[in-house]
């Protein structure tokens, strides 16, 4: 099947390792135009040159953090500023750790700046072209609605989920559409270093609570990315679609 990517541009965020990476390498491939977003610059330089060396489009890396005060508006004149236009947004960058009863407050505004505010800003940045051109793919890489306990990521991600489906509705006349996908043990830093870490607690984790009995792949993630950037997919917004080898338990 043609995906029709071929020549379309993309940014995505959290670019330099993880599912970012990957998703970056799989769009690449497909022919894509690509804007790679993250802090680490010289993990996105090498991530530019791999994908330069297979012979794709040369991707465009913008050295950023997201939450800074005015990076949607920085990121969207340099993405215009390059390309005249996007056709994706791949809202990627993130991150969450369980937080006790008592957190302090800066440990709420940090987890929902960078997983809910970021995106909305970003997005809402790049509407307008869109609007423009009448065409869009908007796609959020979210996480679980089954909180485990208290994790402030987690209110972040609803946030988006709920905020994604309303906007569904506004920009659907215009041929855009956006859909979230929420992972739920892939392989990645965060959770081979933070969330967890060791092979014997994620072989006991996978078999007690992932009904494929394995942890997935940041490829697992980028080939339903690539789906729902394909003009292929114009019939499917407002969703939330969880990859997660049938971890999630509720039927709806
Ligand atoms: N892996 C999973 O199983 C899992 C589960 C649930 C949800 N998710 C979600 O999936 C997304 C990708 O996760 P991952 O596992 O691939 O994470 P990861 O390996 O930790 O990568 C996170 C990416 O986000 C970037 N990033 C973080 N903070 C940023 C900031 N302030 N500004 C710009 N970039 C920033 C990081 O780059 P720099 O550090 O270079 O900035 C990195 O490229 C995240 O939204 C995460 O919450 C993943």
């Amino acid at each position: 099947m043609d995906l029709e990517l071929d020549g379309r541009v993309a940014l995505i965020t959290g670019t330099s390792i993880g599912i970012g990476r990957e998703t970056a390498k799989t769009l690449a491939a497909e022919g894509m135009r690509l804007v790679l977003v993250a802090r680490r610059l010289e993990l996105l330089r090498e991530l530019q040159n791999e994908i330069f060396r297979t012979g794709a489009h040369e991707p465009l890396a913008i050295a950023k953090d997201v939450t800074a005060p005015n990076a949607h508006f920085e990121i969207r004149d340099q993405v215009l500023s390059a390309f005249g236009h996007i056709d994706v947004l791949i809202n990627n960058a993130g991150g969450s750790r369980p937080i006790p009863v008592d957190a302090p407050e800066d440990a709420w505004e940090e987890a929902m700046a960078l997983n809910f505010t970021a995106v909305r800003r970003l997005t809402h940045a790049f509407l307008p072209t869109m609007i423009e051109r009448r065409w869009g793919r908007i796609i959020n890489i979210t996480g679980t609605s089954e909180p485990r306990g208290l994790n402030a990521a987690y209110s972040a991600k609803a946030a988006v989920h709920a905020w994604a489906k309303g906007l569904s509705r506004e920009i659907g006349k215009y041929a855009i559409t956006i859909n979230s996908l929420a992972p739920g043990r892939i392989m990645s830093e965060q959770i081979v270093n933070r969330i967890n870490p060791g092979d014997e607690h994620r072989e006991q984790f996978a078999r007690d609570f992932i009904p494929l009995g394995y942890f997935g792949e940041p490829k697992d993630m980028a080939y339903a990315v690539a789906f729902l950037a394909s003009p292929k997919a114009r019939y499917i917004t407002g969703e939330l679609l969880a990859i997660d080898g049938g971890m999630r338990r509720f039927a709806f």
